[in-house]
């Protein structure tokens, strides 16, 4: 279990933005040894500059994670500048709205590769090597609430946060049968404030501006992300519970007050009427 932070090496994923990059910031302030990984190239190098300002020990490694070969070189990059990796961040992600059937082959591989399947080669790419190095480490997914209850117009952003929850409660049962000095969390926040509705920027350049579908209802949808995103939490206050997190070594790291009521009202539904109580809004 990782206590204390100071010292310790950290690799974030998309740590670039949003999310990864308040657990960037919050665990430089803590002491820790930090690794970007992003796709972004100016938005690394700009994060990077913040980190040498600050007096933080770091390496940005210009990664997209839909490569495993690019895992593997960040694995190896870390461990040459820093040693042993202690925590692994599996966090970017990107989404794609419309109907499940309005949305191309291209989109729902694109938020298949990113938001799950270089989740799972990020946790087997990391996870035997810290396995062998021995020392208190954890790996952290970050999922979603709406990896906890399913709403409409992201399905293949849907399908691969349950997935990455899946993933991670899989992974944390295996880790207690085999007493394993590996800790495992998902992340589940509700809206953050973040770059996650500009998802587009991060798309292959081979699939061309359509992360909001032509359809009215597709750009309406993309209205209402946007707006929901907006109004989020700031993303100081998610690196703050996962900090918290980590150091409970919980399984699920919650963010917001109003999951709860979210997960208890699809429990309730899913074993007295087996429907949902209501017609979710967007999640996210
Ligand atoms: N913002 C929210 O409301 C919200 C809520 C729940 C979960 N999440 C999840 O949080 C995570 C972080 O997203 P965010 O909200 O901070 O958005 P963000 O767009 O601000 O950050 C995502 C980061 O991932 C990077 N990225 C995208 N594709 C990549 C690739 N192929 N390889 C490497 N890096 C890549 C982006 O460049 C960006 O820096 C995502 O997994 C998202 O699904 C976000």
């Amino acid at each position: 279990m990782i206590e204390d932070f100071a010292g310790k090496t950290a690799v974030i994923t998309g740590g670039a933005s949003g999310i990864g990059l308040a657990l960037v910031r919050r665990l430089g302030q803590e002491g820790a040894n930090v690794v970007v990984a992003d796709v972004e190239a100016g938005a690394l190098e700009r994060t990077a500059t913040e980190l040498d300002n600050a007096g933080v020990p770091n390496l940005a490694v210009l990664t997209d994670v839909t490569d495993q070969a690019q895992i593997t070189a960040l694995a190896d990059a870390a461990e040459q500048r820093f040693g042993p990796v202690h925590l692994l961040h599996n966090n970017a992600g990107v989404t794609t709205v419309g109907l499940a059937e309005e949305q191309s082959d291209a989109q729902w591989d694109w938020v298949l590769q990113v938001n799950l399947l270089a989740v799972i080669a990020g946790c087997r790419t990391f996870l035997p090597r810290m396995k062998a190095h021995g020392e208190a480490a954890h790996i952290l997914n970050t999922a979603s609430m709406a990896g906890m209850a399913g709403g409409p117009f992201m399905a293949p952003y849907f399908t691969t946060k349950f997935a990455v929850v899946g993933l991670s409660e899989g992974l944390w049962h295996e880790a207690q049968m085999v007493q394993s000095n590996v800790g495992i969390s998902v992340l589940c926040p509700a809206f953050v404030r973040t770059g996650i509705a500009r998802s587009d920027r991060n798309q292959p350049d081979t699939m061309g501006g359509w992360v909001v579908p032509e359809s009215q209802l597709g750009s309406k949808v993309g209205e209402h992300l946007t707006a929901g995103v907006d109004a989020g939490i700031e993303p100081s206050a998610v690196a703050d519970a996962i900090v918290a997190g980590i150091r409970e070594d919980k399984l699920w790291i919650l963010t917001h007050p109003e999951s709860a009521d979210s997960i208890r009202s699809r429990s309730d539904a899913i074993v007295s009427t087996g429907k949902p109580a209501q017609v979710r809004n967007l999640g996210n």
